[in-house]
């Protein structure tokens, strides 16, 4: 049994079962024991690897998106350049490499990391110091941003955020909670819960639907549209979900392996799917269709920018960035299970690529 496994028995024996969500923010988040606060999980040793840790063509086509979108919004001359959950800040790292012949572009951005992990705080500190200091600064939630322009990146962040599970029974609504069985860590069913917890849009479904419910994610994602809507700027989220989620998605990856959620508390990554109609439902700018990643990485050029790294690569290098090249955009890699979509200011246009 993990440390954690062994804390959350002894809550839920105290005080009984506990929902999913904040069964994922302890596994997440747990200040001593959680999967984040404690390490650096990314990369062929760790447990999983992202798009930005694949290529660096990921983030220098998305840094020049942004950087354009900045252009066609009149350039304002002060703004923030902000990740959600920036991992070990290769994203920004490439963004602000790719970036740095954009006239103006550098002077007025202010760089904040959201990012809620010490550790990987300090990750992306060591990561950025490779570069100019860009004075980037470091905040733990979004609500502490610069009222400003904000032009934001957030690459598998959303799936990272602890989600709520309801469960169709019969006419009812039930929440699948944390609970145990044989003093170990097992599912259970709530009694029956208010239907407005769930949404007006699921009520016709058959018994036995499971819809998932984030709400920090949608906290977040409100935080943003009100900051867009306020102060102007873009939003580009990428992800793996859809528009409209449903079942039970929540999974857990440990060692590139997926494993029960509740095998190992704190020692797995655990995600869900994310709902980009929800996500639009509360940010309620306007907003690009949702593109796969590869159509997108494709508009910006992924392979003209792809051919020139190569022409100065042979042998095992060439091999390895031909293969991260079609493994970001081909669509039996991760091309189109990840999707992304852009949301802008009223009256602006949507981000090269998105439209
Ligand atoms: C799956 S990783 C994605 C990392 C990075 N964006 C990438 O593409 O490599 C999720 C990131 O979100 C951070 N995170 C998770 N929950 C968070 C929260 N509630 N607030 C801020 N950051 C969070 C994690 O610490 C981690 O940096």
């Amino acid at each position: 049994m993990t440390a954690l496994a062994d804390l959350l028995v002894r809550r839920i024996r105290a005080t009984g079962p506990i929902t999913l969500a904040d069964y994922m923010a302890e596994c997440l988040l747990h200040p001593l024991h959680g999967y984040y606060s404690t390490r650096d999980p990314f990369g062929a040793s760790g447990d999983f690897t992202t798009a930005p840790e694949i290529s660096q063509m990921f983030g220098e086509l998305l840094g020049l998106c942004l950087a354009q979108t900045w252009l066609d919004q009149g350039a304002p001359s002060r703004f923030t350049l902000a990740e959600l959950g920036p991992g070990r800040g290769t994203l920004m790292a490439d963004v602000l490499r790719a970036t740095k012949g954009v006239p103006g572009f550098h002077a007025a951005a202010q760089v904040v990391m959201v990012e809620a992990s010490p550790t990987l705080r300090r990750v992306q500190a060591q990561t950025l110091s490779r570069q100019r200091d860009h004075g980037t600064r470091w905040i733990e939630a979004i609500g502490d941003l610069p009222e400003q322009p904000l032009f934001l990146l957030a690459n598998e962040f959303f799936d990272a955020l602890p989600i709520h599970q309801f469960q169709r029974d019969g006419t009812e609504w039930r929440q699948r909670m944390v609970g145990l069985r044989d003093g170990q860590l097992a599912f259970g069913l709530s009694d029956p819960v208010n239907p407005f917890m769930v949404g007006q849009k699921f009520q016709n479904d058959p018994s036995g639907t499971i819809i998932e419910v984030c709400p920090l994610g949608r906290a977040i994602a409100g935080n943003v549209g009100h900051r867009l809507h306020h102060f102007g700027g873009a939003a580009i989220i990428i992800d793996y979900g859809g528009w409209r989620s449903k079942g039970n998605t929540l999974q857990a990856l440990r060692a590139h392996r997926f494993e029960d959620p509740l095998a190992n508390p704190g020692e797995a990554d655990l995600t869900a799917h994310v709902d980009f109609e929800d996500i639009a439902d509360k940010i309620r700018t306007p907003h690009s269709a949702l593109t796969d990643q590869g159509t997108l990485l494709h508009r910006l050029g992924i392979a003209s920018r792809s051919a020139r790294l190569a022409a100065n690569l042979t042998g095992p290098a060439l091999e390895s960035h031909l293969a991260a090249y079609h493994r970001l955009t081909d669509p039996a890699e991760m091309g189109s299970l990840f999707k992304a979509i852009a949301f802008h200011s009223l009256g602006t246009s949507a981000p090269p690529g998105f439209t």
